[in-house]
């Protein structure tokens, strides 16, 4: 879904980035990747992902989540996530698939040393932005500081990140379909025992500010 809308403004890099990881997308495809991208240069590998997450990691969004700035070790192992199939995923784990964590290494190393941009002009509702706001300092600050923008935290970013992104990332930790680390599911649990549904929501306001 996300793919094939995309695909119909998909720049030439997307196009590109799809030929060159072809045998990742073949998804019953078991075998090694191409020799094609063996030693491939940094500026090569992720050219792959700049169709998507922008050539600064910025994402112009809404689904694809911003990945300049973060942690190299949070980009390193969230790919590893994603191609042991541990994260679940619409299209990263096909893409991850075709690399090793050598190459994985390069994409950390490339977009860690870019700047982290929030997302611009997302609507939000102020009013639960507010309750949000609390809710993050109480049960979510401590893992997540600055609102969840400091990417030495390794935890991913979430203050300025796409709504649409960070929305659905919940909702996976929510159902358990990707594993929480343990004191956040208990957070998660304790939060919306207490507050409800709603939330959720409140956070995901909050974080689009
Ligand atoms: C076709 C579009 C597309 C391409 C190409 C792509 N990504 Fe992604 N990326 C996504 C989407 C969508 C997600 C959200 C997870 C999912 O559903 O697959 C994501 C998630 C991620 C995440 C997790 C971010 C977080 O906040 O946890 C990282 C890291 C990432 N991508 C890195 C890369 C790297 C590195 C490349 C290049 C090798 C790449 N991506 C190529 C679409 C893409
Ligand atoms: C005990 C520490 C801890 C607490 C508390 C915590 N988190 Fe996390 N969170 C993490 C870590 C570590 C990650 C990195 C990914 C992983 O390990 O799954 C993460 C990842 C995330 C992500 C995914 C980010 C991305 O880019 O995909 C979201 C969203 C998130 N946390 C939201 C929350 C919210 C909301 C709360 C409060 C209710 C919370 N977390 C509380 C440690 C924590």
């Amino acid at each position: 879904m996300i793919v094939s809308s995309f695909i119909k403004k998909a720049p030439l890099a997307l196009g590109m980035a799809l030929l060159i990881s072809q045998s990742a997308f073949a998804a019953d495809d078991k075998k090694e990747k191409p020799e094609l991208l063996t030693g491939a240069s940094t500026d090569m590998i992720v050219n792959t992902c700049a169709g998507c997450h922008g050539p600064d990691g910025y994402s112009r969004g809404p689904a694809i989540p911003t990945i300049g700035g973060m942690a190299k070790t949070y980009i390193v192992e969230t790919m590893e996530g994603f191609k042991s199939e541990e994260i679940p995923s619409t299209i990263m784990g096909r893409i991850a698939k075709g690399y090793t964590t050598e190459e994985f290494e390069q994409m950390g190393d490339y977009f860690s040393a870019k700047p982290y941009v929030e997302a611009k002009g997302q609507e939000s509702d102020k009013k639960l932005a507010a309750k949000g706001k609390k809710l993050h300092k109480k049960y979510c600050e401590k893992c997540h500081s600055e609102g969840g923008t400091e990417a030495e935290d390794e935890a991913g970013m979430l203050t300025g990140q796409w709504k649409a992104y960070t929305a659905a990332s919940l909702t996976d930790y929510i159902s358990g379909d990707r594993k929480a680390p343990k004191k956040m599911k208990k957070k998660l649990k304790k939060m919306i025992k207490k507050k409800g549904k709603e939330s959720v929501e409140a956070l995901i306001e909050y974080y689009a500010k």
